[in-house]
């Protein structure tokens, strides 16, 4: 597969780029240290802004890859760094996942997303999330995109249909601690992709 790294990426609103360690305070303040923002992720709270000092130099290192894709969300008019969006080739962290997608043949890549608590409601995700999808689809070879949320986070399904995403099936994702969170799988391809883009 082509791949095209994490490039900055600018809306009208927000500046998509690399999220790196010298963003660790806002990240822990804004987003990653609040059980509600984590409810329906896999990973927990960090308990102070040095676990997430480490977690971002450790990532820090992965931006060579081209094959890796995490965005640190900024807003314009702050400065301030509000959330993180990435694309994830989710094979490996959900080996059934594989069974859902039997129609899809390559690998599966799917994007992640989380905003700080103050800022949701404003159209920030599916701002975020429409310019993460027209960078895969502009700047990679790959042919369609899965993305999945929790049943009991219907906010996250709305930002995936307003993008163009389309239900699929019905899956089951695991927190890292192992809890099963029922989900819904999505999907997006690159057809759809140009659909959605002329009607917009
Ligand atoms: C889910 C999340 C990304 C949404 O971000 P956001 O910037 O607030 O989303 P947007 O403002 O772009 O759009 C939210 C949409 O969901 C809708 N929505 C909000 N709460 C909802 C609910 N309980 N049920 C149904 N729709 C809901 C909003 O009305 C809005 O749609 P609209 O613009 O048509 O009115 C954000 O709440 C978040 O980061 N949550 C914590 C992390 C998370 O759950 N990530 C997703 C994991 S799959």
């Amino acid at each position: 597969m082509r791949h095209a790294g994490t490039g900055r990426i600018e809306t009208c609103r927000l500046i998509l780029r690399q999220l790196l360690p010298q963003d660790a305070e806002m990240m822990y303040h804004n987003w990653a240290s609040d059980p509600e923002v984590t409810r329906f992720l896999r990973w927990e709270p960090h308990k102070d802004s040095c676990e997430t000092w480490a977690l971002l130099t450790a990532w820090a290192e992965l931006y060579a890859n081209p094959d890796y894709y995490q965005w640190a969300i900024q807003e314009k008019s702050s400065g301030e760094v509000v959330g993180a969006i990435s694309l994830v080739n989710n094979c490996l962290g959900e080996p059934q996942a594989r069974t859902g997608w039997a129609d899809h043949t390559g690998e599966i890549w799917e994007p992640g997303y989380c905003l700080g608590r103050a800022w949701w409601g404003r159209g920030y995700m599916t701002e975020a999330l429409q310019a993460v999808v027209d960078y895969w689809f502009s700047e990679t070879d790959g042919q369609w995109l899965a993305c999945c949320h929790a049943v009991n986070n219907p906010a996250s399904g709305a930002v995936m249909r307003k993008v163009g995403f389309v239900y699929d099936h019905d899956t089951v994702y695991h927190k890292f601690d192992g809890t099963e969170m029922p989900c819904l799988a999505y999907q997006m391809t690159r057809e759809r992709w140009q659909e959605h883009k002329e009607k917009a």
